[in-house]
């Protein structure tokens, strides 16, 4: 090398290319690992946060009339009957859900049938019959249901929600419909099988909503 050659800088530099590098601290290569362990922790907490937020179910992805023969109606006071691709539980409440101790005093009803819309009224999600229990329970977040509809805990603030339902008879005529018991158009009635019965129409196109509940073990 002559004088006036400029010295090569080789210390810190990766070889080929020209790039200058500052060995990391012990401290600093600590605090990089500590800060990218709470991303990664952070982004798995938010990710778990809307997932339970969400609705575990959109409306619009189902739908449709049902005609259901007499013959498939549970019996009185059996379990609840699952319709999965309309998405509606039967019941069949008897005197024993009419006498049911844990039936709150406000959401009196008479014996008969109910369409019940599969969907927890809290979040959305789909909640499961427990028959250990005699009652429906949401995975969710711990809502939980009699058969009649009435919710009984946990966070929802409604009665579950039915769809309107017409019994009619072999000419497709309306012998009885599902109506309305409370004020603002909802907690819906149940219905008897009248004679010449042949069929339940239910129509998932129409619902009503629950009464209001939101005392600790049921009530408005
Ligand atoms: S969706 Fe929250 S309790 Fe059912």
């Amino acid at each position: 090398m002559t004088d006036g050659e400029e010295q090569p800088v080789t210390e810190g530099l990766t070889e080929g290319s020209g790039v200058a590098q500052t060995p990391l601290t012990r401290r600093e290569f600590l605090y990089y690992l500590w800060a990218s362990s709470m991303a990664v922790f952070l982004a798995g907490a938010g990710g778990v946060t809307i997932w339970f937020a969400l609705p575990r179910f959109r409306e619009g992805e189902f739908g449709g009339v049902f005609i259901i023969p007499i013959e498939d109606i549970p019996a009185p006071d059996a379990d609840p009957k699952e319709f999965a691709e309309g998405r509606f539980w039967l019941v069949n409440l008897g005197e024993e859900a009419l006498n049911d101790p844990r039936q709150p005093e406000e959401y009196q009803f008479d014996p008969g049938i109910r369409a019940i819309y599969k969907v927890c009224v809290h979040l959305g999600c789909l909640y499961k019959w427990v028959p250990t229990n005699d009652r429906f329970e949401c995975p969710c977040h711990g809502s939980k249901y009699l058969k009649s509809v009435a919710r009984i805990g946990g966070p929802a603030n409604r009665n579950l929600d039915q769809f309107i339902m017409q019994i009619i008879d072999d000419a497709g005529n309306v012998l009885a419909e599902t109506e309305a018991t409370w004020p603002g158009d909802r907690e819906g009635s149940t219905l008897q099988v009248p004679p010449g019965a042949v069929a339940l129409r239910i129509d998932t196109g129409s619902r009503i909503n629950g009464a209001p509940n939101t005392r600790p073990g049921g009530g408005t």
